[in-house]
């Protein structure tokens, strides 16, 4: 039933006709097309469809439009001066607010940004001097899985020193440290506003969800409730009689190609639709296609299907002992891969050291939560397929939605949509096989946007591992040995276990030089949802053993650990544990250094806090922890080349064509920095295609923090292949300025007159990669240097690594068993920081994720999957954050530049949960550490037979420490 529902937004007068039940998010986004409106669980826990409801922040997915009746209702589109929702504003068109977020890199995905832009929008209306606590408790309840929330505290804090913030105002960059409009060979330290930053902040970037094109049909999977079992799928004739405009359900049969995926060539083992048997809860076994509000209507358990469950392997343990049933014929005994590194003599070494210490390590799955769930849509465009989808990889995507077609990949277009948070989730495919299917068989544009139950039962997570490890140091505190073996549960299916498997290995010791290193690892099939590519690849994982190793061994020296982590360091020089020397960029050293002061301070500052609590009997106690990492960029041992074309056209524009893909992390704006720079033009100038298979060359995928280091190159290499072109043209030498406009390049040196060039006059050249247009093409590949492994792991699996170190200061409360961190400083070696801001909030949001990791995620299928069970970190949580970026300059990297998108998570639970045992004395290696846990350990070490429980100051959500059950 529908009726006439009348309210305002954004200050006109609109009337629609719709179920008074509908909720507002779907009547803002589906009816009226204000997608800047976003939705990122539906269930009132994300905050993402935050709007203001006659003045007062609401969560648009749970309003019934009908309670909206009357209303006056504000979305980001009606904050910016031209705001439409349809055309980009102009910088100066934006409110101040709007501004302050962009200028101070308060939007990263942008998924979050319209919602927390309407939150501040709330608070800044009522508190326009708002303290740092306020503005937590203004945004509290919308979730950023991306920045860390300092920037957008920052943000907040810059746009409150203007006097008007909803309406338009101009604050110049928002900022003082913006840098808006570097000259030409600025662009490389400068802090430029992201280049696709505006549709950020003005609501009309377009996400996975945000089309609906014409004729579109809706598609959604029909998933297994159970970890283990066979199926048969009955008669669907009923189903079809009951519900007449069911367009198609789609079975494996249905599948054109081969119905088996994977990231690697070897491990093509994950149906589009399973076959017969489920390996894991969530899996799709068919397929509903319909008219959206149709779909709505038909009920998951009417597809008469029958199942057969069956005993599930639900941990490794039991997926290694000698009766489980095997998952997959081509993983013997559920062992889907092993790694290793050998170097030197472990065991003597380990016994004839001064000290020694073993750990064993424990984590749990963790799900990377992006804001925004898995969406796209495909249509069929004569005898090729495109899709619109959210990724990180779409060339990967391209080859992987041809195979599942059987087509040739040059009959697939992958245009990536603005992606809302990867963090590695998205390198697996998602809704592409089944959208791809779909419009491939009924020519008709088919959408699938995932709910949040279906996003975390579905996609994979990180690795739970467990690990032992033994280390041990000589008297003078020089690392002699160390022995790690990781098994790490790679779930159901591949994904990108192997990856896991390889990297950790290289990882495993730590930073340090070590001459004896035995390190082992294995990737085991479970029952359990995919574990594959998060932040780190595993790393973090084995982080938590090296350096609760390396602060046992400090004790048992009487070494502070800060200094025990400084005498092993890699330096150039150093050989690793594979065997490679590093030659340069090894900034570790420096990083330490870097913290010696804080370090010393923080540490006199909490001895000096618990004494004063112990003798006024106050539970808490504050800790100081140390954590350092290494972190290879680019794949291990693998080519993973990147290549990108900077045309210049006959008006005189300059186009950087780039397929790597920016996924909040900022590597369009980086592109363009290294791509102007290397030509030698502003940065202002430069246009940008990103990611579009069929405008873009193959820039590889975005992870491995390795489009700053490898992109970058590639950008580096065009740009300067571009100016080479065109100084040849104008027969001057290098160090020219080369002007672009109105049709010319002009260029200029000291010692003649400028030479135009007239561009109209060259012929087009036209690439493979369709950078039509282009009258000349600047073309740059760059592949890093690395040789393969041998059987002992001794090679050079990256040209380049990260390194760097974190201080973390926590607070404990002794009865509660709850933490609280206070402050982290973080220092990094990023080589060179192409966008400051960018490098910035790639810490922040690295070590909120390792906070997260470290304290309160532990994903549970069937029990966490939405974001009200499963926890992620919110403003509240996140602490005070000190940057200090070491520039120890890659020679190979752009400009010097290496990568920090994971290294920046990597030392932050070894550091806080180094913190724990400062201020407990417990030390915790099952992760995370919540509250039970904790609790548990302290009660053990002092025998404390009834703890504290409850407390009005304490975060409700941590009292447990264990997930509420779904
Ligand atoms: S979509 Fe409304 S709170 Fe998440
Ligand atoms: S910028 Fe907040 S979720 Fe991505």
């Amino acid at each position: 039933m529908t009726a006439w529902i009348s309210l305002s937004v954004n200050g006109a007068p609109i009337v629609v006709e719709v179920d008074p039940m509908r909720r507002l998010a779907d009547v803002l986004r589906e009816d009226l097309g204000l997608t800047g409106t976003k939705v990122g669980c539906d269930a009132g826990d994300c905050g993402a469809c935050t709007v203001l409801l006659d003045g007062r922040q609401a969560c648009a997915c749970l309003v019934p439009v009908a309670q909206a009746a009357g209303a006056d209702i504000r979305t980001v589109e009606g904050l910016a001066r031209a705001g439409s929702g349809e055309s980009l504003p102009a910088i100066e068109d934006l409110s101040g607010l709007q501004q302050a977020f962009l200028a101070a890199g308060a939007a990263q995905c942008g998924i979050c940004t319209p919602g927390m832009l309407m939150a501040a929008s709330d608070l800044l209306d009522r508190s326009p001097t708002p303290s740092e606590r306020d503005i937590q408790d203004g945004l509290g309840g919308v979730l950023c899985r991306c920045t860390g929330y300092r920037k957008i505290v920052e943000a907040v804090a810059a746009a409150a020193t203007t006097s008007t913030v909803g309406a338009v105002t101009t604050v110049t960059g928002g900022s003082d440290t913006a840098d808006v409009d570097p000259p030409a060979r600025h662009a490389v330290g400068a802090r430029l506003p992201k280049v696709d930053g505006i549709e950020r902040v003005a609501g009309t970037a377009r996400f996975g969800a945000d089309s609906q094109p014409d004729g579109m049909l809706a598609l959604r999977a029909v998933r297994s409730p159970y970890s283990r079992a066979r199926f048969t799928i009955g008669d669907l004739g009923p189903l079809f009689a009951r519900h007449p405009g069911l367009v198609r359900v789609l079975t494996a049969a249905d599948i054109p190609g081969q119905n088996r995926y994977g990231i690697y060539p070897t491990g093509k083992d994950q149906p589009a639709l399973a076959e017969r048997e489920v390996r894991h809860r969530g899996e799709a076994v068919c397929a509903l296609v319909a008219e959206d509000a149709l779909l709505e209507t038909i009920d998951d358990r009417e597809v008469p299907i029958r199942w057969e469950p069956l005993p599930p392997v639900l941990d490794m343990a039991a997926a290694l002992a000698v009766d489980a049933p095997t998952l997959h014929e081509h993983a013997p005994g559920n062992v889907l891969i092993e790694g290793r590194v050998a170097r030197g003599d472990v065991a003597p070494a380990l016994s004839a050291g001064a000290a020694t210490a073993d750990v064993e390590v424990e984590t749990s799955f963790v799900e990377h939560a992006y804001i925004e769930p898995e969406a796209g849509y495909a249509r069929r465009v004569g005898d090729r397929i495109e899709l619109f989808v959210s990724t990180q990889t779409p060339y990967m995507d391209r080859d992987e939605v041809a195979l599942i077609l059987g087509v040739d990949p040059g009959r697939v277009r992958i245009v990536p949509t603005a992606c809302g948070g990867g963090f590695g989730g998205k390198l697996d495919l998602s809704v592409h096989p089944l959208i791809a299917t779909a419009a491939w068989l009924l020519d008709r544009p088919v959408r699938a946007v995932w709910t949040r139950p279906e996003s975390m039962a579905a996609s994979p997570k990180r690795h739970p591992a467990r690990i032992r490890a033994s280390a041990s140091a000589d008297r003078e505190g020089h690392l002699t040995a160390v022995r790690l073996h990781g098994d790490f549960d790679t779930g159901a299916y591949a994904s990108w276990g192997p990856t896991v498997a390889n990297r950790v290995p290289v990882h495993a010791m730590g930073p340090y030089a070590v001459p004896n290193v035995l390190v082992t690892t294995r990737a085991i099939h479970t029952n359990n949802p995919p574990a594959g590519a998060f932040r780190g690849f595993g790393v973090p994982q084995a982080a938590i053993a090296h350096e609760a190793l390396m602060d046992d061994l400090a004790a048992q020296l009487d070494i502070d650990p800060l200094e025990f982590r400084y005498r092993n360091a890699l330096r150039a020089g150093s050989t690793t544990a594979t065997g490679q020397v590093l030659r340069a960029s090894v900034g570790l050293a420096a990083c330490l250094d870097a913290l010696r002061d804080p370090w010393a301070r923080l540490r006199t500052a909490t001895s000096a806090w618990n004494e004063r609590a112990e003798r006024r009997g106050d539970p808490r106690r504050h800790g100081v922890g140390i954590g350092a990492m290494w972190y290879g960029i680019g794949n291990t041992s693998m080519t993973n080349p990147s290549t990108i074309e900077l045309g210049l056209d006959r008006n005189g524009v300059a186009t950087l064509y780039s397929g790597a893909v920016d996924i909040g992390q900022g590597a369009s704006t980086v592109m363009v920095q290294v791509a102007a720079d290397a030509l030698g033009v502003p940065a202002s100038v430069i246009r940008l295609v990103s990611g579009d298979t069929d405008r873009t060359a193959d820039a590889g995928k975005s992870s491995a923090s390795r489009q700053t280091f490898v992109s970058g190159n590639a950008a580096r290499l065009a740009g300067e292949d571009l100016r080479r072109q065109i100084l040849r043209l104008a027969e001057v030498g290098e160090g020219a300025v080369i002007g672009l406009g109105a049709g010319r390049a002009t260029v200029a040196d000291a010692h003649r007159p400028p030479v135009v060039i007239e561009l109209a006059e060259l012929p087009v050249v036209r690439s493979t990669d369709a950078a039509a247009g282009a009258v000349l093409l600047g073309r740059g590949f760059y592949d890093p240097r690395t040789t393969p492994l041998d059987a002992d792991g001794q090679g050079d699996p990256y040209e380049t690594y990260a390194f760097g170190a974190q201080l973390a200061l926590v607070e404990v409360d002794m009865d509660l068993g709850t933490t609280k961190v206070i402050q982290v400083v973080a220092a990094h070696d990023v080589g060179r920081a192409i966008n400051p801001t960018q490098v910035e909030g790639q810490i922040h949001g690295g070590i909120a994720q390792g906070l997260g990791f470290a304290l309160m995620e532990e994903y549970v299928p069937g029990r966490t999957e939405n974001l009200h069970d499963y926890l992620i970190p919110t403003v509240g949580d996140v602490p005070d954050i000190v940057c200090i970026l070491v520039e120890d300059a890659e020679p190979a990297g752009p400009y010097g530049a290496k990568g920090v998108g994971e290294p920046a998570l990597v030392p932050t639970a070894p550091a806080i949960l180094g913190a724990i045992r400062d201020a407990a004395g417990v030390r915790l290696t099952r992760v995370p550490a919540t509250p039970a846990r904790l609790r548990e350990a302290i009660r053990s070490r002092t025998g404390s037979a009834s703890p504290r429980t409850g407390s009005a100051t304490q975060d409700d959500r941590m009292k447990d420490g264990t997930p509420r059950p779904g």
